[in-house]
């Protein structure tokens, strides 16, 4: 991938313009795993995950595997899992409980602080401390790693910016879904699965695609499962963006907090605590202004649903949450791990149900999923093509010919960042551009040059 044609990809997208090749080219994946992933904050694990000390998770970053672990005195840490000796990975299993780490290879032994510990034939194969001193040598960790809300995210940057300050305005969002009560989440999962799709077409799905909610999930439509599916009821709700990511809303029917909350299935302990863990503003938001979160994406890969289904023929509505990682493997595949969030306070009873709702909805049997996958993986293999090389994308939904918006942006939004109602390609738009900045090697979040990101093609960046 040259330089001069990378500009001038990033020039169509500024203009809504996507060259379809980005969602199949290994040019442009080899650059993307250098300065996308290289210097975003990516999300790792959910501390429920490791609850107790010595509880361990292996995670990846594309091709760097890590093991996030719980350490005897309860503190969490996230290990490079290659050993200081000649490489091998020192953790084999996906999930487990472990003081140590003994390495298949040549079985030296790290603490689960990450500390050298036991070197085989220590004196007689490295003279003991004379040529091997193990209290200096531990495994690596990333540079940058950190928590919010409980979900564990590291950074490969050295010269990253802080996760509060990535995370600027979308944390508002982010609460929403984990952080519904003082006790936080728990998740259950991930259920793993790969998907011939580029990573970047689920990704901006989840952040603003309301338009295809309708036609994609028609069939969920016509059996009822789901409460809001008419594109009139996709329409009202809200697209937000803000500063490092973006979603949807839906727009529910009048009522106060407690009313509004209660029609998407919330028990009453759950509504409870989230009138008190969230801020009067986030309250706002779903109260007077109305707008509960559905979908949302955090540049780059990770994103989260919120939906509240029919789970049987009584009419039984429940609300889920999941968490949902698109793990590229290359240009043309991608890692899907999905995670059932639920908050750690509700009543089982409510746990079970909404864990039903997930996996009726999303995760490898989810009847939502499976639709869209199907188009996913035929964009991409369709984009593999030579004349799709030629084609660019329509990317202007909400804007005129000359770039001027066709709706304005929400009065009064109690969040931050902007939002809109109806249809619009906005937020495809912002996450889009957002991966030009990096894959140009600027850092938008240190150039606070996203908080403004312009919603129209034509103007100015
Ligand atoms: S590679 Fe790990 S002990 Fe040799
Ligand atoms: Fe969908």
């Amino acid at each position: 991938m040259i330089e001069a044609d990378l500009s001038a990809i990033v020039n169509d997208i500024n203009q809504g313009w996507i060259p379809a090749n980005i969602y199949s080219d290994e040019g442009i994946f080899e650059l993307e795993k250098e300065r996308v992933f290289g210097n975003t904050w990516m999300f790792l694990a959910h501390e429920s995950e490791i609850p107790e000390p010595g509880d361990y998770v292996l995670r990846r970053i594309l091709d760097d595997s890590f093991i996030v672990v719980r350490d005897d005195t309860g503190q969490v840490r996230v290990l490079f899992n290659m050993c200081l000796h000649r490489g091998m990975q020192v953790c084999r299993a996906e999930v487990g409980n472990a003081s140590f780490f003994r390495c298949p290879y040549h079985a030296w032994t790290y603490k689960n602080t990450g500390q050298l510990n036991g070197v085989p034939h220590h004196k007689d194969a490295y003279g003991g401390n004379k040529g091997l001193r193990k209290e200096e040598m531990s495994l690596l960790t990333p540079p940058s790693v950190d928590s919010y809300n409980g979900m564990i995210f590291a950074n490969l940057d050295e010269d990253a910016p802080s996760l509060d300050e990535y995370l600027g305005g979308f944390k508002f969002f982010l609460d929403f879904y984990t952080r519904q009560s003082e006790a936080g989440l728990e998740v259950n999962g991930p259920q793993r699965w790969r998907i011939k799709a580029n990573w970047k077409i689920g990704a901006e799905n989840f952040s603003g695609d309301t338009y295809h909610t309708p036609h994609t999930h028609q069939s969920v439509v016509e059996i009822q499962l789901f409460r809001e599916p008419k594109a009139s009821k996709r329409k009202l709700g809200a697209l937000y963006f803000s500063d490092i990511g973006g979603g949807t809303t839906y727009h529910l029917p009048p009522g106060n907090f407690d009313e509004k909350v209660a029609y998407v299935g919330y028990p009453e302990s759950v509504i409870e605590s989230m009138k008190r863990t969230f801020s009067p503003e986030q309250r706002a938001m779903i109260s007077e202004a109305g707008f509960m979160p559905s979908a949302a994406t955090l540049f780059p890969n990770l994103s989260f649903v919120h939906n509240w289904p029919q789970i049987n023929e009584d009419g039984l509505v429940v609300p889920f949450i999941s968490i949902r990682l698109w793990q590229p493997i290359s240009a043309t595949e991608t890692e899907v791990y999905s995670w059932f969030a639920v908050d750690k306070q509700a009543p089982d009873w409510y746990k079970e149900a909404s864990y039903k709702a997930y996996l009726m909805c999303f995760g490898s049997s989810g009847m939502f999923e499976q639709d869209d996958v199907e188009n996913w993986t035929s964009i991409t293999t369709v984009a593999k093509g030579q004349l799709a090389k030629k084609l660019k994308l329509f990317n202007r939904m909400g804007v005129d010919k000359e770039g001027e918006l066709l709706h304005e942006p929400i009065k009064d939004w109690p969040g931050p960042g902007r939002a809109f109602t109806g249809f619009g390609e906005y937020n495809q738009r912002s996450l889009l551009r957002l991966w030009g900045q990096y894959m140009l090697g600027n850092d938008p979040v240190r150039a606070k040059g996203f908080t403004s990101t312009p919603m129209s093609p034509n103007r100015a960046e």
